[in-house]
């Protein structure tokens, strides 16, 4: 009898954690690695959240706090999808879990049974399809092209809908595109919705308040107010607010499911981190004028990086709506020669010359579903991301 489970054997680490991880390791052992893998912003986490943290230890708030949240954040968080999405929920619609992943995956635990269909646009956030799998659930990706701006198209999404389709995952802006759907794009699938009422719709606006150019973020009930019922709208303050070790997310939907996702939580990790939770509610309630000063940096960032991959041989890059991602394709790299006289026959092999001849990491494409492309993560500094681009141009050019 085998000691580990064989739900194990459905799923893979973190390809993007690995990549970090791996630079990081070779950063170590002395290498000149620039990593572009990581998915957090490079910024700290401003000082009246840090004080929040630390007055809430003063005041003894270090014990645990109801399952699913302290009152007081489910308040802030109440407020927060008012004042910014104009939907209207209660506190017990609201649920608080230790960083947007864990309401994902309580959310899939909690509703899925072997065989229920997830439809998952790629490329996705990595995780989705594995937290699908690790719930008994089956993900069916559906691809989103590069003529598309890499967003679901309505067809695309009713061709996919069967009897079995329990949920939906929508992500704007998305890691790893950046893409973000406009008005009109998310009034067509939620046109589709309306007519499949036994799909459900997670969405996931972890991204929410980076977007450039005056994009304006809708989410799909503030669209479409018949979803309301049906859809369990998830956010977090990990990269707005940079605080992705502070571990805090949340999301509000329908009572039941709510009440669903406690439970699974009640027997799993009980509450996120009081002292966490008392500085989520300062991000939420407090000064927000340093959001759109780290938009200006993350779109000067987004713009160099775009015309820099670009100008390299081989690469195709578009400019994205949101996030801090790009995806550019790597196509015209496929099928030539590393000055070592490797063979690049995929966006894995891509990555790995990167790595290898420049001490550049990035990620593969085909760890968010869709090849033959990379992801590039533009939260580091500038001069940083001069530097990669730079040694990325200097590798295409060397291929023959
Ligand atoms: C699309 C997306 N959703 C959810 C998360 C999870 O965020 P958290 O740090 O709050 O768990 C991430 C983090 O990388 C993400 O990129």
């Amino acid at each position: 009898m085998p000691f580990l489970a064989s739900r194990l054997d459905r799923i893979k680490p973190s390809p993007t954690l690995a990549v970090t991880q791996k630079a990081r390791e070779l950063k170590t052992a002395g290498r000149d690695v620039i990593g572009l893998g990581a998915g957090e912003p490079d910024f700290d986490t401003p000082d009246n959240i840090k004080a929040a943290a630390v007055a809430a230890i003063r005041r003894g708030e270090t014990k645990y706090t109801d399952v699913d949240g302290t009152p007081a954040l489910k308040q802030a968080i109440v407020a927060k999808f008012r004042r910014e999405n104009g939907l209207s929920y209660t506190p017990d619609q609201v649920t608080v879990g230790s960083g947007g992943k864990q309401v994902i995956y309580n959310a899939m635990m909690a509703t899925l049974d072997p065989g229920d269909e997830v439809i998952i646009p790629a490329p996705y956030w990595v995780s989705y399809p594995d937290m699908v799998l690790l719930a008994d659930g089956r993900p069916v990706s559906v691809a989103c092209r590069e003529n598309s701006r890499f967003k679901l198209r309505p067809e695309a999404l009713e061709a996919a809908i069967t009897a079995k389709t329990k949920w939906l995952i929508l992500n704007s802006p998305s890691n790893p595109t950046g893409a973000a759907y406009t008005f009109a794009e998310m009034k067509a699938l939620t046109d589709v919705l309306m007519r499949h009422p036994q799909v459900r719709v997670l969405t996931d606006d972890m991204y929410e308040h980076l977007v450039y150019d005056g994009f304006r973020f809708v989410t799909p009930v503030e669209v479409e107010p018949g979803l309301y019922d049906r859809t369990l709208t998830m956010n977090g303050v990990s990269k707005a607010y940079c605080m992705t070790g502070w571990r805090i997310g949340y999301a509000a939907g329908p009572k039941d499911l709510i009440k669903a996702i406690a439970k699974v939580q009640s027997q799993s990790t009980s509450n996120p981190s009081s002292i966490s939770q008392a500085a989520a509610v300062e991000a939420l309630n407090g000064p927000q004028d340093f959001i759109a000063a780290h938009n200006a940096v993350f779109k000067e960032r987004r713009d160099l990086v775009v015309e820099m991959l670009n100008a390299a041989p081989g690469l195709a890059c578009h400019r994205p709506e949101g996030a801090f991602y790009v995806y550019p394709s790597c196509a015209g790299a496929i099928g030539k020669t590393t000055p070592q006289g490797r063979t690049i026959a995929s966006d894995d092999d891509f990555v790995t010359y990167l790595l290898e001849a420049e001490g550049v990491a990035a990620v593969q494409g085909s760890a968010f579903g869709l090849s033959p492309f990379f992801r590039v993560s533009y939260a580091t500094s500038t001069e940083l991301l001069r530097e990669a681009c730079a040694r990325i141009q200097r590798a295409c050019a060397a291929l023959i």
